[in-house]
């Protein structure tokens, strides 16, 4: 059975429809996206290590598992106990070191996944690259301006495949989308808003410190590469997402995955010309050096994208993202996406007809209904439906993704998310932090490739 094919529609909405206020989607059936429909002959088998398998990093190896034709074959991390958890993710007593060094030397390896903290992306991707390795790098690509620049640098110099870990770019969700979004049925589109949302110590990033945390079973120098020292401090390892020195906020934790997705479906290949951002530290008042409200309207030359993250509430949970066109919505939420039309059937106007005598309403009515034959009064009292498509049971994206990247390294083939579309995202999340941290409008400058306030 081809799983892809496992579409769900349904439409919702009462009451008669009048022939053609719907627009009616062709939900095409999907390219075969989905990492477990693949075969693989023996001989295109990718051996792979993981550097940084933390909380992200044993997500990647437990969903590497789902992915044909690829192999673990090492595994390094800072943290000792890390290593163990990595065996355990991978169901395989692979080698582990605290040296990432040690993994470039050897000449078995093929490709590397990346998930270590932000600050060290660069490092990592850049002696990868330089010997020889294609890298899986984690969102956000850069830690700053830079540092993207860097990367795409080493990617080129090392003529490598690279590609960045926004995994929505790989689901068939969004591959919906990007192909109804491209089809012109939802008009033109003008706003796309999204957010990212919640409420709990986790969702704030405090995670729990695992109780043989200590200088002996992590290696503090090798964390601080990239960073100012200062001693040991277990936070600062565990709950690095809150700290500027190896983070960007929820900038780069989480409107990263929203701008990734819009690039992907509007088809966007560039920075965003500038941002304006609002935000504070509200609740979460623990030294952390982030807002925990953001909010940011992006200027792109054909539409805005405004999005908010809330650390304080989570009634609109997961990631929505609306497309809103002239003629329909689309809304992305996690597996599924809703595309509602609007209705635009022309109607006669009645509102600011309120303030008319009944006589000239009534004479204002009756020209409109001469010149407009159809549709008559009783079509134009509809309710528009939605379509919504759904991915099939136990879809995953995470193992897409990263079927899609070994199947670059295979064919040489540029990943869609490959250095230059994160470079972009990446710098649409600094570009958020400038705006906030120097309260101005930041500006993207592509000659000088820097932001200017
Ligand atoms: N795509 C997603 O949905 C998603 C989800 C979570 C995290 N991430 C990204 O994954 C990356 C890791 O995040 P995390 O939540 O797993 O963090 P984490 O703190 O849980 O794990 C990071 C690990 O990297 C290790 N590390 C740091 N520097 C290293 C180095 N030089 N060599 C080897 N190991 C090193 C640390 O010891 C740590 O165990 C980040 O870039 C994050 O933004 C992406």
């Amino acid at each position: 059975m081809n799983s892809l094919s496992r579409r769900t529609f349904m439409q919702i909405g009462a009451g008669s429809v009048a022939a053609g206020a719907t627009a009616k989607i062709n939900f095409l059936e999907p390219a075969a996206l989905w990492g477990a429909g693949r075969t693989v002959a023996p001989s295109d088998r990718v051996r792979f290590a993981s550097i940084g398998t933390g909380t992200r990093g044993c997500e990647l190896l437990t969903a590497s598992l789902e992915v044909p034709g690829v192999e673990c074959v090492a595994v390094c991390d800072l943290y000792d106990s890390r290593h163990e958890a990595a065996q355990e993710a991978v169901q395989k007593q692979v080698p582990a070191t605290r040296n990432y060094k040690e993994i470039l030397d050897r000449k078995d390896v093929d490709a590397v996944i990346v998930a270590v903290p932000d600050h060290q992306h660069r490092r990592v991707v850049v002696d990868a690259c330089a010997a020889g390795k294609d890298v899986y790098c984690e969102k956000p690509m850069s830690h700053n301006v830079p540092d993207g620049f860097a990367i795409v640098a080493a990617v080129a110099k090392g003529n490598r495949i690279m590609q960045v870990g926004s995994q929505r770019v790989s689901s068939i969700v969004y591959e919906k989308a990007r192909e109804l979004y491209s089809s012109g049925a939802l008009g033109e589109v003008f706003l796309i808003e999204g957010s990212s949302n919640r409420n709990s110590p986790s969702g704030a990033w405090i995670y729990p410190i695992p109780p043989d945390a200590s200088e002996q079973t992590i290696d503090w120098n090798a964390f601080l590469v990239g960073a100012p020292q200062r001693p040991f401090d277990a936070a600062r390892f565990f709950r690095w997402r809150c700290f500027a020195d190896y983070g960007e906020g929820l900038a780069g934790d989480l409107f990263v995955h929203l701008l990734s997705g819009i690039h992907f479906v509007a088809g966007i290949d560039e920075v965003a010309q500038r941002a304006q951002t609002t935000g504070g530290l509200f609740r979460w008042k623990d030294g952390r050096d982030f807002p925990d409200v953001i909010e940011t309207v992006y200027d792109y030359p054909n539409f805005r994208v405004s999005l908010y993250c809330n650390l304080n509430n989570s009634i609109e949970s997961g990631e929505p993202i609306k497309f809103q066109g002239t003629k329909g919505t689309m809304e992305l939420l996690n597996q599924t996406l809703t595309f509602t039309p609007q209705d635009i059937a022309s109607k006669p106007e009645t509102y600011s007809t309120k303030g008319w005598p009944a006589r000239l309403r009534k004479q204002y009515l009756a020209d409109w209904a001469a010149q407009n034959p159809q549709p008559t009064p009783l079509e134009y009292q509809t309710k528009v439906r939605a379509e919504i498509f759904t991915a099939p049971d136990g879809y995953s994206d995470v193992s897409a993704h990263q079927a899609n990247f070994f199947d670059s390294v295979r064919t040489r083939k540029r990943p869609v998310e490959n250095e230059v579309f994160g470079n972009h995202t990446a710098i649409g999340c600094h570009l958020a932090n400038y705006a906030y941290f120097n309260k101005t409008i930041a500006t993207w400058d592509a000659g000088a490739k820097t932001i200017k306030g």
